[in-house]
């Protein structure tokens, strides 16, 4: 009984050694906001799975007004009640980023000076800034800004950044497609550094960087490789469909991604974690639970 009292020095390190071992070497970020049936903010930051949390979207910006688009949560302009959402997330030191951008959507960058006009108003409405009496998710300052920019129009994003960038500490994020080079925010993350890329693993060409249904991880590899050797960023993440129903392709079943694909991928560049698309699959499919042990 006495040895259960005071364990001789070295078996307690040996423990402390195994349980940092269990440490996750990286985090799972997620979308949130275009299923009306995901639950709200708070219920994705409370589940304890997610580091960031991409509020999605502000679907139309450019040369007029920006729309925040949270499909069936809220109605555009009726929204500020997330705000406690938000900084219940924050409290846990989850960060909340607002996403741009998104596969529907209508929104580019005609000047430079709309670039500098658009961060404008993502300050005073969504950061840091004072200038807004109506801030679309109230007064909660958002962490920072996900360029999600998937139509194929590349132009003035690198002014966006920096003219971000310029108000005052925020985290920039992108989302690209694997192929590299991405056609719509391609040149601006060769221009601006930003802190975090999640690459899109799913909904492109099956042969150019996907993981194919029989297991195969090649070309996912290859083009890991590929991103994380040509872009300066801070980490680059695994963006994966949360389920078989969240993508047209590219899932990865867990125990293939903890068994065979993320040790191929985390010696390889920045590696900070996965990032799945939605909140809306991970709560139905448990994705997150399944693999957060490995991440
Ligand atoms: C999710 O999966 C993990 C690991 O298998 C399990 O421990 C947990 O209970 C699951 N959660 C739900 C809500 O099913």
């Amino acid at each position: 009984m006495a040895a259960k009292r005071c364990w001789p020095p070295v078996l307690a390190l040996l423990l402390i050694a195994g349980m940092v071992g269990n440490t996750r070497a990286g985090n799972i970020a997620v979308y949130w906001g275009q299923n009306g049936d995901e639950g709200t903010l708070a219920d994705a930051c409370n589940t304890g799975d997610y580091a960031y949390v991409m509020i999605s979207f502000l679907s139309s910006f450019g040369n007029g007004s920006p729309v925040l688009n949270l499909a069936g949560h809220c109605n555009p302009g009726d929204c500020a009640r997330y705000s406690s959402d938000i900084q219940t997330c924050q409290q846990q030191g989850i960060k909340v980023l607002l996403s741009l951008g998104g596969q529907g959507g209508s929104y580019g960058l005609s000047s430079s000076d709309d670039a500098n006009s658009v961060a404008n108003y993502l300050w005073d409405n969504f950061l840091g800034g004072t200038g807004s009496s109506s801030r679309p998710l109230g007064a909660a300052v958002l962490d920072g800004i996900d360029f999600d920019i998937e139509n194929g129009n590349p132009a003035h994003y690198d002014d966006l950044a920096n003219a971000l960038r310029a108000k005052g500490p925020m985290l920039l994020t992108a989302a690209p497609q694997c192929p590299f080079p991405d056609a719509s925010i391609g040149p601006a993350l060769q221009a601006v550094p930003f802190d975090i890329v999640w690459v899109q693993f799913y909904n492109n060409p099956l042969a150019q960087c996907q993981y194919s249904a029989n297991g195969d991880d090649t070309d996912l590899v290859n083009s890991w490789k590929k991103w994380t050797s040509s872009v300066n960023a801070g980490k680059f993440y695994l963006g994966l469909p949360a389920s078989t129903d969240a993508a047209s392709n590219g899932y990865i079943p867990p125990d293939q991604l903890t068994g065979t694909v993320l040790p191929a991928v985390k010696g390889v560049g920045s590696y900070g974690g996965i990032m799945l698309w939605d909140r809306y699959n991970d709560g139905k499919n448990n994705y997150s639970g399944q693999v957060k042990g490995s991440v």
